[in-house]
């Protein structure tokens, strides 16, 4: 019998599991991808987020009142454009983890980074050391790359990345070796909260600590982590951080980013930010002062008036965690991908000439809602079957099929279709390519 057939336990317990799902009725908020009339099973969330069905109306409305208000639209919308930012702050800051003064939603995720860049590595002396991991986000080492060369110093001297395979997780204890390793040589750790490739959680906390105790900084890229896995930045002492709206926040293709920075630097005039006239404070910006006055918020990072069209879909998308909460998500999403590990562990051992190999790793502390799978030399054909299937996962090079079951809306029959599409997968290929053999159990 089929592994993942209709009679299988896996359709039973997920039947059985979908039944008790508290939030259960997010699903039908979104718009998903079909295939020949027929919803897909959607885990690529981890790259663009699904389309919340409030976000047209929400547009829209925008645009209305922009027809009917004009100019007056910055005070007398509905939510004045004039703050429309600031309503954001508090939904962000509890997905983060801080106050809400400490977070602002502005530009995309790079855009941010450089800003924080440029108040965070402040290379002097011998401290100039930047240290990322091993095949980080081309955005980040780039990023940081820039920085270093604006300072006019060599990219060889000041980036370290950690010695360690990308396509295995890392172990905290092998970062934190090299951070007291660097000492007083090191400016900055900057990384990835929860690694694109791999899906490793990482300990920020532990990690943060270590580069504090040498006299360092730490920032953290939380494109992956952000309505992902639980995070609070502030008790955690973390300096900066920036993400993308975008993947697991369903914000829209190049949604609005964010940045959080702790109060210690928000609130501290000696720290260095680039300036412009929204960044200024908001009691004095339209009486024009000849110089900046920052607002002692995260706020004061902002150049520029705020994006309202892709805010107020940002909006529909905060607004859906609210109501979720973070800690029902991580509940379900702890079951959910502990779900799909152990279907494609039994699925790896049943088929073996698959060759599949799970990179994520296997404790839920260490990951979120994604595993990253390997199948030999099969990676690509089976993406390519599985999309055929309206099974809808992601592709990373070398040979890496990334797979997010986002809890918002994934279902555990979404897994099952997944698992039975593999299983296709792998007795077709052994009829095609191996002599014919298909398996019998
Ligand atoms: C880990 C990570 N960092 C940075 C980026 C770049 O984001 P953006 O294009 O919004 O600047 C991405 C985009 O997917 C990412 O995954």
């Amino acid at each position: 019998m089929a592994i993942v057939g209709p009679e299988s336990s896996y359709a039973e317990r997920a039947q059985r599991a979908d039944a008790a799902d508290v939030l259960a009725s997010f699903r039908e908020e979104f718009l998903r991808p079909t295939r020949g009339g027929v919803p897909c099973a959607y885990f690529a969330g981890n790259s663009l987020g699904l389309m919340p069905r409030k976000a047209r109306a929400a547009v829209e409305d925008v645009l209305t009142e922009w027809g009917d208000l004009a100019v007056e639209g910055h005070m007398h919308a509905r939510q004045p454009w004039y703050r429309y930012h600031e309503d954001l702050a508090p939904l962000l800051a509890e997905l983060v983890g801080a106050a809400s003064d400490e977070v602002v939603a502005m530009n995309s995720l790079t855009v941010n980074l450089h800003l924080m860049l440029v108040s965070f590595y402040r290379p002097s002396g011998r401290r100039r050391k930047i240290l990322l991991l091993p095949e980080e986000f081309p955005s980040d080492r780039y990023a940081a790359e820039s920085h270093v060369r604006w300072h006019g110093l060599e990219r060889s001297e000041c980036i370290v990345e950690l010695d360690h395979s990308p396509l295995e997780p890392i172990s905290p204890a092998t970062i934190i070796e090299t951070i007291e390793a660097l000492g007083e040589e090191l400016a900055l750790v900057h990384m990835s909260a929860v690694h694109y490739l791999t899906g490793q959680f990482l300990d920020i906390p532990t990690i943060t600590a270590a580069a504090h105790r040498v006299g360092a900084l730490a920032g953290w890229d939380l494109a992956h982590a952000i309505g992902n896995v639980p995070l609070h930045l502030h008790d955690w002492d973390v300096d900066y951080a920036v993400w993308c709206s975008y993947k697991y926040l369903n914000s829209g293709p190049g949604g609005v980013g964010g940045a959080f920075v702790h109060r210690r630097h928000a609130q501290n005039p000696a720290t260095l930010r680039l300036a412009g006239w929204w960044g200024n404070d908001p009691a004095t910006r339209f009486s024009m002062p000849q110089w900046f006055e920052p607002v002692p918020s995260a706020d004061s990072w902002q150049l520029s008036n705020a994006p309202v069209l892709a805010l107020a879909v940002h909006r529909v998308a905060l607004e859906q965690f609210h109501r979720a909460t973070m800690e029902r998500l991580r509940q379900k999403s702890v079951l959910l991908t502990g779900f799909l590990e152990e279907l494609l562990t039994e699925l790896g051992r049943a088929y073996p000439e698959l060759g599949i190999t799970i990179v994520t790793p296997r404790s839920p502390e260490e990951r979120g809602a994604q595993l990253s799978v390997r199948c030999a030399a099969l990676s690509h054909a089976m993406y390519e079957h599985l999309l055929t299937r309206g099974v809808i996962v992601d592709f990373r090079k070398p040979d890496v099929i990334r797979i997010a079951p986002a809890p918002l809306y994934t279902s555990f029959m979404d897994v099952v279709r997944l698992g039975r599409a593999i299983e296709e997968f792998a007795l077709r290929h052994l009829t095609d390519h191996d002599d014919g053999r298909v398996p019998t159990r």
